[in-house]
């Protein structure tokens, strides 16, 4: 049975195509169209279709992950009690419902008529969004009873559920309503410490470690009842303002600033801090209440609220890592996989395989295909006939210190580049957190880069869980490791890690196992190969023009490298443009 899974076509759009319940392609919109978008994702629907090689009237289901109408009732019902203190917010806010619901609507006609025009026989069934939420943690995880608290800032009405799953069945506990939601708060202090509510909320994270939690107990009283495990909000520190909830007067007095004007810097700390602790402990009591309800162990989380690493790794500490799991793609994007799975699963009913999820499930190119875009690029090139050359030519340019950008195979599905779409460098070659930061990624001075290890020489130099195979959590480096590996650590002594198994990804497995044999350690720094506020990149042309638009100093592209310090330096060879004979050089013109 053939099933495809899309997203809610809010932001973060992706789809996803099962094969009797395997995940065999899924991609998000925004990367194959180099920008943010929204409504139905065209480009992510074709590349699964093209990629099983089948039309959309093969199909027998399209499920969407969220369900418009029942949405807006919800999201209508949570905002009446606003008609009673502000009616005219309460008005521009029904209207701006009514505008959305329009378009929900809109992009369901369209999506409709795509597969009518294919006279496709799949009907479309539209799903509860939290659900699909649940879904994708649960039936991607190895529990067969767990409790499944999904949080984000919004969807479908909901800003959050807690389930528990049973074998092929999700039941819920809890909905909390819209506005009830910490991740929206969370993007509102985001927005308040100087950074882009909905975008920056990473920021804000990793910039809390910087700070004292002087104002946690004002967000607390803000954030929960007493006796209350759920989020509510205290709506004494919120005001009705141009048809939005915004902070009150009350909540700039109790953190001690002006409702206008720009916050100081240690004053931006404290209420980064704040706004984490706090969240930490809701969540973490939220979790710990209804493990105990529920005589459960296990918890799987789903929601962009939980692409929060540091909260995340404090729910490892305290519940024992590996009774907690995440999808790889916990956010909005990952509601493909998730719808797919829940159609399968709980409305089929159908047994849930014994596999891992897979992350490479992108496109992938032909060496040919690679070779024209090179060609066309009139880059310098060589070609590295063998495995074992492609690895030595990385291996050299590392050893020298240089940056690499590493593409290989199929494009990773969800936020985190997995060593396919990555780019490289030695922690020990100098200025290298600066030189990143400089000439290609352009990021704050406290935001820490992952590093990259086998999985099995991890115990050497850190402690983790297996969530760090897909960068969903943190690490701690030991002690006696090496001080240079020990420099990447954050504030509070964890890391973030990239664990490589050699059964997923056996060739960036092998090449940071030839690094280790010249090197301190098998350790490679791990960052996502994009331009700066771009998506990570997918096609060969995005990634020989973030290679030329950035610092980046080289290139591994299947088994074709560049070098922007001279090809010698990549591999020696005479010019052949053949891609079947052995270490030559390339020149397209
Ligand atoms: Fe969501």
């Amino acid at each position: 049975m053939r099933i495809l899974g899309l997203t809610s076509f809010k932001h973060d759009t992706a789809a996803a195509l099962l094969e009797d319940g395997v995940v065999r392609a899924a991609i998000e919109n925004d990367k194959l169209v180099r920008h943010p978008t929204r409504g139905v994702p065209d480009n992510a629907i074709q590349f699964c279709l093209d990629d099983a090689k089948i039309t959309l009237n093969e199909l027998d289901a399209i499920v969407l992950a969220t369900d418009p109408i029942r949405g807006w009732l919800r999201r209508s019902a949570a905002r009446a009690t606003l008609s009673h203190i502000a009616p005219l917010a309460a008005a521009r806010c029904q209207a701006d419902e009514i505008e959305r619901l329009a378009r929900e609507i809109g992009d369901l006609r369209t999506l409709k008529q795509l597969k009518q025009r294919d006279a496709a026989g799949a009907k479309v069934t539209t799903l509860d969004h939290h659900a699909c939420h649940a879904a994708s943690a649960f039936f991607q995880s190895p529990f067969e009873r767990a409790l499944i608290v999904t949080l984000d800032k919004e969807g479908d009405g909901l800003s959050g559920t807690v389930a528990v799953g049973q074998g092929t069945k999700l039941r819920v506990l809890k909905r909390i309503p819209f506005t009830d939601s910490l991740a929206w708060i969370y993007s509102e202090v985001t927005r308040l410490v100087g950074f882009r509510a909905h975008e920056d909320e990473h920021k804000t994270q990793w910039f809390s470690l910087e700070g004292e939690p002087t104002f946690k107990d004002v967000f607390l009283g803000m954030m929960r009842k007493p006796g209350d495990p759920l989020p509510c909000l205290n709506h004494s520190f919120f005001e009705p303002r141009a048809g939005q909830l915004v902070f009150s007067n009350k909540f700039y007095e109790a953190i001690k600033c002006p409702a206008i004007g720009e916050l100081n810097g240690d004053h931006s700390r404290a209420l980064a801090s704040s706004i984490q602790q706090a969240c930490t402990e809701i969540v973490s009591d939220l979790i710990a209440h209804f493990l105990k309800t529920e005589s459960l162990d296990q918890v799987c989380l789903a929601g962009g609220f939980f692409q929060n690493l540091l909260i995340v790794a404090h729910l490892e500490d305290k519940f024992r890592s590996g009774n907690v799991f995440l999808p790889p793609a916990p956010g909005n994007a990952g509601t493909a996989v998730g719808a797919g799975l829940l159609f399968w699963h709980h409305q089929q009913q159908k047994p849930r395989p014994q596999t891992m999820p897979g992350v490479f499930l992108g496109p992938k190119f032909k060496p040919q295909e690679i070779k024209d875009v090179l060609d066309n690029s009139k880059a310098r090139y060589s070609l590295q006939s063998t495995e074992t050359r492609k690895l030595d030519a990385a291996v050299e340019l590392l050893k020298a210190g240089k940056i690499v950008g590493w593409y290989q195979g199929a494009a990773e599905f969800g936020p985190r580049a997995l060593g396919n779409r990555s780019v490289l460098a030695s922690p020990w070659a100098a200025f290298i957190k600066e030189n990143l930061n400089d000439y290609i990624k352009h990021r704050e001075w406290f935001r820490p880069f992952a590093l990259a290890v086998p999985e099995e020489d991890c115990d050497v130099y850190f402690e983790a869980s297996s969530l760090c195979r897909v960068m969903n959590s943190l690490g701690r480096a030991r002690t006696n490791c090496d001080p240079t590996v020990l420099g990447f650590s954050l504030p509070d002594g964890r890391i973030r890690l990239h664990l490589v198994e050699r059964n997923s990804n056996p060739l960036f497995w092998r090449l940071l196992k030839r690094f280790g044999e010249c090197s301190p350690a098998p350790i490679l720094l791990n960052t996502s190969f994009n331009l700066f506020g771009e998506p990570l990149v997918v096609t060969p042309r995005d990634a020989i023009r973030s290679y030329f638009c950035s610092g980046i100093d080289a290139l591994v592209i299947d088994n074709f490298a560049l070098s922007k310090h001279g090809a010698a330096q990549v591999v020696a060879g005479t010019r052949a443009p053949a891609i079947s004979e052995p270490a030559v050089l390339g020149r397209g013109e």
